[in-house]
């Protein structure tokens, strides 16, 4: 058994319920986490109150909280990217949750990364190219074969033919392929050779990575050697960085707190993905951010500014010296100031008020700009009336996000702020806090110590 908090109707605060429950059991793919601290987000209200039961299929008993950190306790059979003891954060699927506990699960099923290594196409009948090529592949099959996040295919020597497209294309009709290395061998004029070498996601058909190594052709063999060595080190961090799209858990940034790394998930996802992977925000264009004090907005501030961008930020008055701190250019107390009296012309607004803010928002935002609303769609009438485009999304967290996000925490260019921590039992406060849609950064639950070292 383990303490934590469920549900077993929908409603106010005071359905939240401390209690024993059975202890979650991870499956071959999945790893149960002992958990030191849950995040805290406004959903997690709303889903207490009932408002996504339908369309999310919850069932009840249950144990809310997408916001997880932690330590590996157990790690199911299948599961070789993690052990007991590893350091984690993991947003859980809004269908399962399971947060606010003394242990939860995440699914972290492993990526099928089996590789073929083809052989190399040499464009002459030159004796020494064809020496070349098989020694390269002779090298990068060898090293590959020593990375165990790699599964090497056999021998796809029935792949050789005059055509890469053709190999290619044949070693992903293979099912026990889903990364190829190819390439080719060019001798050019005097005494230079140029290798080129790629690596391609063959089940999406996507590049992954490709060199050309233009060199002299005098030592061969520590030719094949050189090429081999980089090629291996690139393919050995591309391949293990990817993630299957379902796997909810990452290795916590290092430096880190495990209270820091709860916070995380849902609202840094959120951030990044309305501006980098749908407004595509760019180094020089301005964002308006409305809610830059908030769980989203303090993320959002930060990563406008680490992709360059000029930020304009809106909150309450106590909240401007603070926003100045994160980051932002230039600061609008919105009970003050009304923010499409001053700003005019941005490339982008990310909005989490809704309401009037989305109302008055259409009007700053330059021809082509973009609007990306956290709750409302934009009406299109608006938008097409301004030639301007606009968007409402649900976040989709993954471990592949989180692992972006950590490698923003690592360069210190983004940092989570907690503004208040609860034991798990008074869960209750924590969301009476949350309720009142003015939290400073985050809100915290506080399940377990964190390890002293
Ligand atoms: N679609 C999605 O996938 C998604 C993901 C995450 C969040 N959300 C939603 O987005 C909303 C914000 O989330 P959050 O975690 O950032 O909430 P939060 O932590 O409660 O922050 C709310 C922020 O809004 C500010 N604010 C309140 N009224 C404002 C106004 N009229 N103009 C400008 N700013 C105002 C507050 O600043 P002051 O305290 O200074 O007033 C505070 O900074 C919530 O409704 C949440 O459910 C949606």
């Amino acid at each position: 058994m383990m303490k934590a908090v469920r549900l077993h109707t929908y409603g106010g605060r005071e359905v939240l319920q401390f209690e024993d429950a059975p202890r979650p059991r991870p499956k071959e793919d999945e790893i149960l986490i002992r958990v030191l601290a849950a995040g805290v987000n406004p959903v997690d209200a709303k889903i207490r109150q009932g408002m996504f039961a339908r369309m999310m299929g919850t069932k009840l008993p249950l144990i809310p909280g997408l916001d997880v950190s932690g330590l590996v306790e157990e790690a199911g059979a299948k599961v070789t990217r993690f052990k007991k003891g590893d350091p984690v954060y993991a947003c859980l699927s809004a269908l399962r949750q399971g947060a606010y506990a003394e242990f939860a699960v995440a699914k972290v099923p492993e990526l099928d990364k089996s590789i073929a290594v083809l052989p190399l196409l040499t464009r002459s009948e030159d004796e020494a190219n064809a020496l070349l090529a098989s020694g390269i592949r002779d090298e990068v099959t060898s090293a590959l074969a020593k990375i165990k996040a790699l599964k090497l295919a056999p021998d796809p020597g029935s792949m050789a033919t005059d055509n890469a497209g053709d190999a290619t294309e044949e070693a992903a009709s293979r099912p026990d392929v889903a990364y190829v290395v190819e390439g080719d061998i060019r001798q050019d004029p005097g005494d230079r050779v140029c290798v080129s070498l790629k690596l391609m996601d063959v089940r999406n058909n996507r590049p992954l990575w490709s060199e050309s190594f233009d060199r002299t052709a005098v030592d061969l063999p520590a030719l094949a050697k050189e090429v081999a060595a980089e090629a291996v080190a690139v393919i050995r961090t591309t391949v293990a960085e990817l993630e299957a799209p379902e796997s909810e858990a990452s290795a916590k940034p290092k430096g880190l707190s495990f209270e820091g790394a709860a916070v995380m998930p849902v609202a840094a996802a959120t951030a990044w993905q309305a501006l980098v992977e749908i407004a595509n925000l760019s180094p020089g264009q301005t964002v308006l951010i409305h809610g830059g004090s908030g769980g989203v907005g303090v993320f959002a501030i930060q990563i406008a500014k680490a992709r360059g961008a000029k930020v304009i930020a809106t909150a309450s008055a106590a909240n401007q010296e603070f926003m100045r701190d994160l980051g932002a250019d230039r600061v609008i107390d919105y009970n003050a100031t009304r923010f499409e009296e001053v700003v005019k012309e941005v490339d982008v607004v990310l909005d989490s008020v809704a309401g009037e803010t989305l109302k008055r928002s259409y009007g700053v935002v330059k021809k082509g700009g973009i609007i990306v609303s956290l709750l409302e769609p934009p009406d299109k009438a608006e938008l097409d009336a301004r030639g301007i485009r606009g968007t409402a999304f649900m976040v989709s967290p993954s471990a592949a996000l989180l692992s972006e996000l950590t490698k923003l925490v690592e360069a210190k260019k983004l940092k989570p702020v907690i503004s208040k921590t609860f034991p798990l039992a008074d869960v209750a406060k924590a969301h009476e806090a949350i309720e009142t849609g003015h939290t400073r950064g985050k809100i915290v639950l506080r399940v377990a110590d964190e390890p002293k070292d």
